[in-house]
């Protein structure tokens, strides 16, 4: 019996025709510059949200990172959210790398700050504090269930920042999921972002890589940053290719992948051990109500289901390009299985 994945979007392999771009790709040193089909994918990616111009990151992480190290200064204080995967998941490199101090904020459920515990934290000119010159905002919000910020949520606290002289940064590993759940273009939604960095490697099925995009002579500093951080790469075109590839194929069918885990959430309801959230967008996260959670990931993995654990007695479970309705009518089934044997 074939596992049915559910562990993220970036387990997703690339399909067939993504193959054959790859293998087709023109290349060139992308160090030079050289490389005719990254140059082709950043331009691209540039335009896609909005942004002067775009450079290719091998991953999120270093995408986010690059952002943050040529937005600050050592010593500047960073403002984000205490759910956001830079303060979360990034192994605290902008604090060893960058040498900035964090301050989270609490995150809201929708993946918001509150706009006056965001206010409150940005420090005046003293000759104490550290300087905030970069508020890190994240869509859509992978620890508060996948959920998409509106564009008046987005609107309201890039306008803050802008009041007090900072920029702000935004994680947009999933903004193409954003773009499907709000109905509005991803460039509209980084609008009053100065760089957003998103993945190739999620939802929109690529192997490998990262945009992070912005104004012209901050990508060219942060194409610097880049190559200090060791993510300058040769030639590259054959993931580019991947990214070309995805950006026009692969964007319009995520809702497919919403109406999945909307479906998968209801199912999951259903059960009785579980309560999921009602998810925007691909992200479906669940408490478990009765039992253990480890006990339960087992026996779904024992079931042929794949999900991982997100917090105490909490689950995740994300659909992708690789999840049909097919297998999320197989997932529940297998599911409902393990509870009854588990129940018994
Ligand atoms: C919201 C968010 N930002 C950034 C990243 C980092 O991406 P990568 O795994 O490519 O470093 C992830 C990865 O899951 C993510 O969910």
């Amino acid at each position: 019996m074939n596992p049915i994945d559910l562990r993220s979007d970036t387990v997703s392999k690339p399909t067939e025709a993504m193959r054959k771009a790859m293998a087709s790709a023109e290349v060139g040193d992308d160090v030079f510059g050289d490389d005719p089909t990254v140059n082709r994918l950043e331009a691209m990616a540039a335009e896609r949200v909005g942004k002067e111009a775009a450079v290719f990151a091998p991953s999120g992480t270093m995408a986010n990172l690059m952002a943050v190290m040529t937005h600050t200064r050592p010593g500047d204080e960073i403002l984000l959210g205490d759910e956001c995967h830079v303060f979360n998941y990034e192994v605290a490199g902008s604090a060893r790398l960058c040498g900035v101090q964090a301050h989270a904020l609490h995150n809201l459920p929708d993946g918001g700050l509150d706009p006056v515990e965001l206010e409150r934290a940005i420090r005046g000119p003293n000759i104490h504090t550290p300087a905030n010159p970069l508020l890190c905002l994240e869509n859509t919000h992978n620890r508060c269930g996948g959920a998409a910020l509106p564009l008046g949520t987005m609107d309201r606290l890039t306008g803050i920042a802008r009041t007090h002289g900072m920029r702000t940064h935004l994680d947009g590993a999933r903004i193409f999921n954003a773009q499907a759940a709000l109905g509005e273009p991803a460039a509209r939604i980084a609008r009053d972002c100065d760089t957003v960095s998103f993945c190739l490697s999620k939802g929109l099925g690529c192997p490998v890589g990262s945009l992070l995009c912005g104004p012209m002579d901050f990508i060219r500093e942060a194409r610097r940053n880049r190559k200090m951080l060791g993510g300058g790469m040769r030639q590259v075109g054959i993931l580019a290719a991947a990214g070309i590839y995805a950006l026009e194929n692969n964007v319009d069918r995520m809702v497919e992948d919403h109406a999945n885990a909307a479906a998968l959430a209801s199912g999951l309801a259903k059960l009785g051990p579980f309560a999921p959230n009602t998810p925007q967008t691909n992200i479906v996260v669940a408490d478990v109500l009765k039992g253990d959670l480890d006990a339960w990931l087992a026996a779904f993995r024992q079931a042929g289901v794949l999900a991982v654990a997100f917090g105490p007695q909490r689950m995740r479970m994300v659909t992708h390009i690789n999840i049909t309705a097919d297998d999320v009518t197989a997932a529940l089934e297998r599911i409902e299985r393990s509870v009854g044997t588990e129940a018994a």
